[in-house]
């Protein structure tokens, strides 16, 4: 009878934390700005954001996290996407603040979007590594991800890291864990710089463009009040990347990247930034 109970409640509290952290995303997230540019469809499993000359759109999500990890799937805007930027990101507030970017920028029909991703701790950035990928991310979702926790970031897609961020405040680079951060998404024109370098301007005879999200899963902890409280007993608290992890990273920064500030010596004549020095090493 005990043994049973005691079954019992694990499937209890299994299922408690699965309806915590994967909600669908009406639940999860406002819509911010765009004039009806963006909605809810599907009871709100599916979310659209759209783009036309007049506006982009976007939403943010109800709670702000720290630390966490962040699954979101997303179908980027198909055919020409030359001009327009879907950022993905979570952020905190101020002038001093943090933020983890994923920004997918497009391109003419058949060239490959460019995966833009930042890094800023305490009011800094300028740590871009860009990226292709190895699938069209316009033909169906893909899983793009973020592991946060007091040691590293780490951005993966489709559960492959691509990217981690460590913490080395023992360098003195400050590392985001102490500013809560909200989800943020936008669809937008960019036409000035996006697509080679803003060569290509975005074609509105197309528009309006519109990328699709669904999917949402936080494993995170939500502060409210200056306090922070996490839906599971939280394993990637510690997760660093394993072999397989970190060489699957090697392979995608070896054959998909594109643009590396870390070893962009002509953008540093003074000497790389100094998490550089370990993250080449
Ligand atoms: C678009 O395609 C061109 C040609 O393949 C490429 O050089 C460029 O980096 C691509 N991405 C963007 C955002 O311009």
């Amino acid at each position: 009878m005990a043994s049973h109970s005691i079954f019992f409640s694990v499937l209890l509290v299994a299922s408690l934390i699965a309806v915590a952290s994967a909600g669908s995303l009406n639940e999860n997230f406002d819509i911010t700005w765009g004039d009806g540019r963006a909605q809810f469809l599907n009871n709100g499993q599916l979310l659209s954001l759209t783009l036309d000359k007049t506006s982009g759109s976007g939403f943010q999500s109800k709670n702000e996290y720290l630390f966490g990890k962040i699954d979101m799937q997303i179908k980027l805007v198909p055919g020409n996407s030359a001009g327009t930027v879907t950022a993905y990101y979570l952020s905190s507030e101020g002038p001093t603040h943090d933020e983890i970017d994923f920004e997918f920028l497009g391109n003419v029909t058949g060239q490959p979007y460019t995966l833009h991703t930042n890094v800023f701790s305490q009011g800094k950035g300028g740590r871009e590594q860009q990226f292709r990928l190895w699938f069209d991310p316009t033909t169906d979702f893909h899983t793009y991800s973020i592991l946060w926790n007091p040691q590293r970031i780490v951005f993966s897609v489709d559960g492959t890291p691509i990217r981690e961020f460590r913490n080395l405040e023992s360098m003195g680079i400050p590392f985001p864990k102490n500013q809560p951060m909200r989800i943020y998404s936008s669809l937008w024109d960019a036409e000035d710089w996006a697509t080679q370098g803003g060569r290509i301007k975005t074609d509105w005879s197309k528009a309006p463009f519109k990328a699709s999200y669904r999917n949402f899963n936080a494993d995170a902890c939500v502060s409210r009040n200056g306090r922070s409280s996490c839906t599971s007993a939280s394993p990637w608290m510690n997760q660093q990347l394993d072999a397989t992890g970190q060489s699957r990273m090697r392979w995608v920064q070896k054959n998909y990247m594109i643009y590396n500030y870390c070893t962009d010596l002509q953008r540093f004549p003074q000497g790389l930034p100094k998490e550089c020095t370990v993250t080449l090493s």
